[in-house]
């Protein structure tokens, strides 16, 4: 029996990726909650900046917030990382299985450029590693201290590798790149500057030591950063249930609209913590979806005509040489044993009851065949669009 080992790994990381970026995300929306939803303490305690009351799952609970540290170490002390680790390590071997050990059919895109296996590989890997020094860089600079204009910069830099990676790699390669990056600079904030700086006050405590007044704003700082890329970054995971998005020629662009709208709905909900309801940035991400819908649906390159009365010899035709070596119940392309979601076009119904979705997919978009290996031309897609919209007929 030979096993799919890559299909097995991928669904277990997937798992766990999925279950530990739940468990990071919710954790740090909820600590993102509770500091902006403290109140004065009443009574006023010393040393205590804030407080709040909750009630949860039939228990009541009362969480404070210390000035700066409090007076003594508590016997037990709870850090939320692992949760952060977890997530990026299951994601960074997603990453390898999917896409650097399945590189010639998932990240390579021969019409864009033609790498060797090993070429792509480290140019993936050093998008994701630059990524991290320019943010690491930006956030020591000066401009580390102005928080909106760092948004900006960053947010055209991530938008600026987004066009580069689009123009590369694969549609999702470049996509999936985009949040690797994103994922490992907010893990990087983690595992670089936020634990390592409570640690230090802890330490510093404990030998009875001044605690350094920068280490808490410096992790906050990072902490602020991690709280508006997180809705960027759930988009980008789902992103390749819509080649819509992915495979349109201004990828880039609807990416970067949609990610800017992630981030106005995160500033309404951290706005609203503190009380404050500013009803225009939900409006403002509700615009930039919509001209996302505009622009992707609008734009579009220019289609061949389709032949007058495409007839399904021809179509059939078409399939069998750009998806059948893929699409089958005995697939032929190298790396795959059953047909990819299960979809396979060997007899002339199945054509014809997946026409819908081979519209959406050879198209409307180029998102198949995949990495365009076969080099689909542009008649072809006409023509199949046209069988398709004539009704999709079986003669
Ligand atoms: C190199 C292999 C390969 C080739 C060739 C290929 N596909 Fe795919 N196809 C895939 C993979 C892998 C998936 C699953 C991932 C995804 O949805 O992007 C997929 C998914 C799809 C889906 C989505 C199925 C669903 O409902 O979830 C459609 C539709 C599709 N392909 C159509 C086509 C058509 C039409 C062709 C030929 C023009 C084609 N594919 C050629 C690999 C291939």
């Amino acid at each position: 029996m030979s096993y799919d080992i890559a299909t097995w790994l991928g669904l277990g990381l997937r798992w766990l990726h999925l279950t530990a970026g739940v468990a990071w995300i919710g954790a740090s929306f909820y600590f993102v909650w509770l500091d902006n939803n403290l109140t004065e303490p009443d009574p006023p305690r010393e040393g205590v900046k804030g407080e709040l009351w909750a009630v949860h799952g039939g228990g009541f609970y009362h969480s404070q917030k210390y000035l700066n540290a409090p007076p003594q170490m508590p016997g037990h002390l709870h850090w939320f990382k692992w949760e952060a680790y977890t997530t990026w390590l299951s994601g960074f071997l997603l990453l390898g299985v999917l896409y650097y050990w399945g590189a010639p059919v998932y990240l390579i895109d021969k019409s864009k450029v033609d790498f060797t296996h090993a070429g792509a590989v480290l140019t993936g890997l050093g998008f994701i590693l630059g990524g991290l020094l320019t943010y690491e860089g930006l956030c020591r600079s000066p401009l580390g201290q102005r928080p909106k204009l760092f948004g900006l910069v960053w947010f055209i830099a991530l938008t600026a590798a987004g066009y580069a990676l689009t123009r590369i790699f694969s549609d999702r390669g470049a996509f999936i790149h985009v949040g690797a990056i994103i994922g490992t600079v907010m893990v990087g904030n983690v595992f670089l500057i936020i634990i390592p700086n409570q640690t230090k006050i802890v330490k510093a405590m404990l030998a009875g030591r001044p605690v350094d007044p920068r280490l808490g704003p410096m992790g906050k700082q990072r902490s602020v950063h991690n709280n508006y890329m997180t809705l960027p970054v759930l988009f980008i995971m789902i992103s390749n249930h819509y080649p819509i998005v992915t495979a349109h020629p201004l990828s880039w662009l609807l990416l970067a609209m949609l990610s800017a709208a992630g981030v106005s709905v995160r500033q309404f909900f951290t706005r609203r913590h503190y009380g404050e309801t500013r009803h225009e940035y939900l409006f403002l991400a509700f615009v930039l979806f919509y001209l996302t819908a505009v622009v992707a649906t609008e734009v579009q390159p220019k289609a061949a005509t389709a032949n007058a009365n495409v007839g399904f010899a021809a179509v059939q035709a078409i399939v069998g040489k750009h998806c059948l070596a893929c699409h089958s119940t005995k697939p032929t392309h190298k790396g795959f044993v059953a047909p990819p979601n299960g979809v396979a076009y060997d007899t002339p119904e199945k054509i014809a009851q997946y026409a819908p979705r081979i519209y959406e997919r050879a198209v409307a978009t180029h998102s198949m065949p995949l990495g365009d290996e076969t080099g689909m031309t542009d008649q072809e897609r006409a023509d199949l669009g046209g069988w398709i919209k004539a009704g999709a007929k079986l003669r």
